[in-house]
């Protein structure tokens, strides 16, 4: 039997020669860090998402952290959606704010605007967005509309969404900033790093300085802000650099084994996959199916594996933040849609380079488990 894994990350071998020969070159020049490919990879990734600045650091979690506090939430509240990453959250917690969770929309895995409306006080500063699964959903413009009318900001963790859009507005441009994680499981990896995107002239400024030691410029030692160690390495750059011109190819692959789990889906009368607003276009980071009924879902990817030798992906998130220990002093209460919906959807493995055979034995297997 062979196996499919639940992820799997597609160097192509030309694709490793390149960037092994580019690595000999910057090891051989010494400039290893803020050079000519971090400065190349920001340009691309700018021009990928139609926005005037991108700025390159080591995480998305410091991309993240890095616009919030360009922003300045020291001491505010900021909404954030409470199926999301730890990062999310915690980046929050760094910059010196206070998250506030918020329940999801069971149709796109996204915050609703009349939830955000009940959550918005005078001490909110703005709201997180998170595009789950590589999603935007069709409220993300509702959204941004409801806190500017507040006058507030909305800043996109887009560390799942590379690639993706909604009506031609690039995941990580609807709002006042976007971060990007460029993590080994990520859509396109630099094998860690970040990006931040944005048309705000100040928070590209701020971005800039924070990211390396809070220093004026890269070659002036006058340390203006209190900022930290962020910056992306060239060997990382010329890593991110080889898949964000692989991206496209990447996405469409990933886009047609979606395609063969819409199609065998339809034939399961308890599990939903989650859809993908019209106008939409999803990178599949994941690709996510609700369960109808309550489903072990332990057992289940046990047996997957072990009797069929699929494995199942992540979920998006197994456990709500406002049920983690970290998190507990921010829990608001119980926030039921979340509860529910992270214990009872799974996601089917996607990857660049998986075959239609591969993606037919996922359904073949769910089939004869669940099917
Ligand atoms: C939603 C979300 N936000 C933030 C991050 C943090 O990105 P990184 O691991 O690059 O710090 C991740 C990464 O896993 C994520 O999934």
């Amino acid at each position: 039997m062979d196996k499919v894994p639940a992820a799997k990350i597609q160097f192509l071998p030309e694709d490793r020669i390149w960037i092994a020969e580019r690595i000999q070159e910057v090891l051989a020049s010494g400039q290893l860090t803020l050079g000519r490919y971090g400065a190349d990879f920001e340009k691309k990734f700018a021009q990928l998402c139609g926005v005037r600045h991108a700025i390159a650091v080591n995480s998305g979690t410091s991309a993240l952290e890095i616009i919030l506090r360009s922003l300045g939430i020291a001491g505010r509240d900021v909404l954030v959606p409470t199926n999301t990453f730890f990062a999310t959250a915690a980046a929050v917690v760094h910059a010196g704010g206070n998250p506030i969770l918020v329940d999801m929309d069971p149709n796109s895995f996204a915050v609703r605007p009349e939830d955000i409306r009940k959550a918005i006080t005078a001490k909110t500063a703005g709201m997180v967005v998170v595009h789950i699964g590589g999603i935007v959903s069709s409220q993300t413009q509702a959204l941004v509309d409801l806190v500017e009318e507040k006058g507030l900001w909305i800043v996109e963790d887009a560390a799942h969404a590379h690639g993706s859009s909604y009506h031609g507005t690039a995941a990580g441009t609807f709002g006042i900033a976007g971060s990007f994680s460029f993590y080994p499981t990520k859509v396109m990896t630099s094998a860690e790093g970040g990006m931040i995107v944005t048309d705000d002239d100040h928070i590209a400024e701020e971005s800039r300085i924070l990211r390396d030691q809070g220093k004026a410029s890269f070659t002036v030692n006058a340390h203006v802000r209190l900022g930290y160690n962020w910056r992306m390495s060239e060997p990382h750059a010329i890593i991110g650099l080889k898949h964000l011109e692989r991206l496209p190819a990447m996405i469409e692959e990933r886009r047609a084994v979606a395609s063969i789990y819409d199609k065998g889906l339809e034939e399961f009368e308890n599990l939903c996959p989650l859809k993908i607003p019209d106008g939409g276009i999803c990178n599949y980071y994941k690709y996510i199916a609700v369960m109808k009924n309550q489903l072990d879902r332990k057992a289940l990817k046990a047996e997957l594996r072990d009797r069929y030798g699929v494995s199942l992906a992540g979920e998006v998130y197994e456990e709500p933040l406002h049920k983690q220990p970290v998190f507990a002093q921010y829990a608001p209460g119980p926030l039921p849609v979340s509860e529910d919906l992270c214990a009872r959807h799974i996601c089917l493995p996607v990857f660049s380079g998986m075959t239609p055979s591969e993606a037919a034995q996922v359904l073949d297997a769910l089939k004869k488990v669940i099917g």
